[in-house]
């Protein structure tokens, strides 16, 4: 599979450096005066994750925006992310600098899919990653993202019973990744997404023979995840310094490491290199795909950030009846792990 690379004409013309601190400025002004917080997402632009009042993944934002005491909300990630935290704060004006930044992943099940697939398996519980619309969501019982998905799986096998169909989607990677954790059975969707999916064995087998004694960082939505976790349980790849991660947890391997000289390999969304780098100056993180760019989360820019704050537009705002539905799959979800 071909990785789809940054698509430039989806993006504003490149700043210029040293214009850079003077946006910043700006858009931290007018946060002030708009009474904003600024939420950012571990995959957006430096410049973006730089200005932000809070930047981390998806469990991470949603509870901020769960508590976040400003009466607007500035969310610099995807579409998805900016729904949850409508559901989650209705009163709040939430903003998404740039409506187009959507999610292939979350594209993957629509509502209509979600009922039908649930008609199929009518006493299945239903599990879904938080990269869904709200629509889906309505019709789920446990959101889930990547750093919780196997507890709130353990948290439902222990509170229905061990022989519980659970309903898992859209992600088949992170599916099999809880399967194979937690060795249960999960009825699968079959969706992924695309910059994660392209981060394949054979670019995880040339990077780590260029590097052989990094550890090994991995994103469970990587397309490299299940065979990854194939050699470990074989053998073939030993298990020590191979980290299965949320872009949270990987912030928290920096943390605990970052006083040592090492080297870890990143499967993941480019981005994520940037939080990890301030974190901890003295490890050499190398990416495992340097292609391997989301261009929705790369749509958020300075100049959209600032102008979405001076206009106060691109509000996302979910129907009432759907985002009361919604809304307590995602309570679960920011409940537990
Ligand atoms: P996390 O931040 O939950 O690890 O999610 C990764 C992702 O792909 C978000 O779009
Ligand atoms: Fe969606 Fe993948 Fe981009 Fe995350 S990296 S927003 S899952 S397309």
């Amino acid at each position: 599979m071909n990785l789809p690379m940054l698509d430039q004409a989806a993006t504003s013309a490149p700043l210029l450096l040293e214009n850079i601190p003077a946006l910043q400025a700006e858009v931290r002004a007018l946060a002030r005066e708009r009474d904003a917080v600024i939420l950012a997402h571990n995959y957006q632009l430096p410049e973006i994750q730089d200005v932000a009042d809070y930047v981390g993944d998806s469990l991470g934002l949603s509870r901020q925006a769960a508590s976040a005491d400003a009466r607007t909300i500035v969310f610099c990630g995807v579409h998805f992310m900016a729904e949850t935290a409508s559901i989650l704060s209705p009163d709040k004006r939430v903003l998404l600098p740039d409506p187009d930044a959507g999610c292939s992943l979350a594209d993957s099940i629509t509502a209509q899919q979600l009922r039908s697939w649930k008609r199929q398996h009518p006493d299945a519980v239903v599990v879904m990653y938080v990269n869904t619309t709200a629509e889906v969501k309505a019709e789920t019982d446990y959101c889930v993202t990547s750093a919780n998905a196997v507890d709130v799986v353990a948290h439902i096998l222990r509170e229905h019973g061990e022989d519980t169909e659970i309903l898992f989607g859209p992600d088949m990677f992170l599916g099999a990744y809880v399967e194979k954790t937690l060795g249960c059975k999960l009825t699968v969707w079959n969706g992924e997404c695309h910059v994660h999916a392209g981060i394949r064995p054979d670019h995880i087998n040339a990077v780590r023979s260029a590097h052989p004694d990094a550890d090994f960082l991995i994103h469970p939505e990587c397309g490299c995840s299940t065979s990854v976790m194939e050699y470990v349980a074989s053998g073939d790849v030993e298990s020590a310094g191979v980290y299965m991660l949320s872009t949270g947890g990987m912030l928290d391997y920096a943390e605990t490491h970052g006083g040592e000289r090492r080297s870890a390999i990143v499967a993941t969304e480019v981005g994520m290199l940037h939080p990890l780098r301030e974190a901890a100056p003295g490890i050499d993180f190398i990416a495992a795909n340097e292609a391997a760019a989301c261009r929705f989360m790369k749509m958020i820019t300075l100049p959209k950030l600032l102008d979405c704050l001076r206009e106060l537009r691109h509000e996302v705002k979910v129907d009432a009846s759907v985002a009361d539905r919604a809304r307590l799959p995602i309570e679960r979800m920011i409940g537990i792990g």
